[in-house]
């Protein structure tokens, strides 16, 4: 029998599509192709979803606005964001639409349990509704009367509507964060969490009267289903839940849900709730990243600054937008785009660092072996220490447990730059002239070794690159299990690499 692989099921948030995609959008998605990436490699059978938030007011003036019915305007919506997934090389396994049937049917099933278990009943709301988060606000929450993430008007709402007993879950809240810290990550925003659900819940209301494009309450159709309790039933609806018991009880719970800090509330206080109430068990990790300013403004429509994932694709290339993003902020901080920085770090990590130190090593194989691996023989110090540089996927993957992209990175671009001391250090153009044939034998086949590593490590980080890397040594197809010394067979013969990986941008 083979082995059963452990799983591992990640998930991105699903994005609202009464607009185009932007910087932010792609920053969760990112994070979240690398996990599953990483996670395929190190042995996992991995479950990756990610979707779009098709239904609620928001969408419903959107679409208004673009003089088409709401599901009209999502079907066009929906493939803009899916063109970006694919230059952008997401791999998700799962893609999940809110307007889809099967999702639907899942959001009714798990409205009736809670129903069911006497959390819904019937009210009247009275506050501020931020169409943009749509989310409820009290006065207290607002920031000079208006949202305080977007920073625009608020409505003023006066309607009929159900509500979910919120207030009864926060014991039970508290007692399941304590008894699980890694839940709510990273730490400092778990105590933010942990303070404001100890100052005491509301009820909330998970019905709209007003809002027409929604999945109707079953035994109320005047009313629609909240939008976010709708979008929240995504994580679950993807797997089956109420349809496929086989495949929703191999994945749930997830064990991680990716998002951005000014979701964490509905991720990490009410999605618990609602699950705790239904009888399903919460997800295992709730991991909330910070947020991207461009050049220290907030990025806004009305600002004119919003960052266009596409024109950084078509100027840098996939690998460098997806390099730089995960490089240049440790994921869970804040962050500031710009791109003077993209570009700097472009030409130095990327063009200098990545780029060159291949072309030297297959320069060598080439030039001195006819691009066949040659055979290492005597083994000296420096040679040890290029191997203890190299051996760092104990390291990696400890920080890639606990998302520390730019830290893996950084672990990852010291043993490149420990490569190039190797060069410099063993002068490998001496070797062939003064004839030690075998020596320079040794330190060629090393440099190939510690690249075939260094492109495995970075494949869940940079796919197009590390995969050309890889063609060219014939080394496709590896894990992480095959990251240990020596691997590579002397004798067979590798291609060229044709160009450079990266060529040089200047600064407009
Ligand atoms: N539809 C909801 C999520 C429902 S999940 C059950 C939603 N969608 S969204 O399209 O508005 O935003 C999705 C993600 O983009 C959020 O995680 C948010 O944090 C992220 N970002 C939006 N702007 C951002 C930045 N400027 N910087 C980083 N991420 C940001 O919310």
């Amino acid at each position: 029998m083979p082995e059963r692989k452990p799983k591992f099921y990640v998930t991105t948030p699903i994005y609202y599509v009464n607009d185009v995609p932007h910087l932010g959008h792609a920053y969760t998605t990112i994070a979240a192709d690398v996990i599953a990436r990483f996670k395929r490699l190190a042995g996992y059978d991995v479950l990756f979803l990610t979707g779009t938030d098709e239904h609620g007011l928001k969408i419903q003036r959107a679409a208004e606005a673009a003089g088409k019915t709401p599901q009209e305007f999502v079907d066009e919506m929906v493939p803009i964001w899916k063109n970006l997934w694919r230059r952008l090389n997401i791999s998700y396994d799962s893609f999940i639409r809110t307007s889809s049937e099967t999702h639907k049917k899942a959001v009714l099933k798990l409205y009736q349990k809670l129903f069911s278990n006497g959390d819904i009943y019937k009210g009247f709301y009275e506050g501020y509704y931020c169409v943009a988060c749509e989310a409820f606000y009290s006065i207290g929450d607002l920031k000079n009367g208006n949202c305080p993430i977007h920073n625009q008007p608020v409505e003023w709402l006066k309607e009929e509507s159900y509500f979910f007993k919120l207030s009864k879950y926060q014991n039970r809240l508290l007692e399941f964060y304590e008894k699980n810290p890694n839940f709510i990550q990273p730490s400092f925003r778990k105590n933010e969490i942990i303070n404001r659900v100890k100052n005491g819940l509301k009820d909330i209301s998970i019905s709209r009267a007003r809002v027409k494009w929604g999945i109707p309450l079953p035994h109320n159709k005047k009313h629609v289903v909240y939008v976010w309790l709708d979008a929240l039933t995504n994580y679950i609806s993807a797997i089956g839940y109420g349809e496929n018991s086989v495949e929703f009880k191999k994945w749930w719970p997830a064990d991680l849900h990716l998002i951005g800090k000014d979701i964490l509330w509905f991720h990490a206080v009410i999605w618990p709730s609602i699950l705790m109430s239904a009888g399903i068990e919460p997800p295992k990790q709730i991991f909330a990243h910070g947020w991207w300013t461009v050049e220290g403004e907030k990025m806004s429509k009305t600002r004119g600054n919003v960052i266009d994932p596409n024109k950084i694709i078509n100027k840098y290339g996939s690998d460098a937008f997806r390099y730089f993003i995960l490089r240049e902020m440790p994921f869970g901080q804040d962050g500031d785009f710009s791109e003077l920085a993209l570009n700097r770090r472009y030409n130095s990590d990327l063009v200098n660092g990545l780029g060159n130190l291949t072309k030297r090593i297959f320069t060598l194989v080439e030039k001195y072996f006819n691009n066949k691996i040659p055979e290492p023989k005597k083994v000296e110090r420096i040679d040890n220490d290029l191997i203890s540089k190299v051996d760092c996927f104990k390291e990696i993957n400890s920080y890639m447990n606990n998302l520390e992209f730019s830290r893996a990175l950084e672990r990852i671009w010291d043993a490149m730059a420990f490569c190039d001391k190797y060069i410099n250090e063993t002068e490998p153009w001496k070797l062939y002239k003064e004839g030690k044939i075998e020596r320079l034998s040794t330190v060629t086949y090393n440099l190939l070794e510690a690249l075939r590593e260094i492109s495995l490590l970075l494949n869940p980080f940079l796919p197009d690159t590390s995969k050309k890397i890889q063609e060219a040594l014939n080394t496709q197809n590896q894990t992480f299990k095959d990251l240990y010394w020596g691997k590579l067979t002397p004798g067979l013969t590798i291609k060229s690499m044709e160009g450079v990986l990266f060529s040089k941008i200047k600064m407009p």
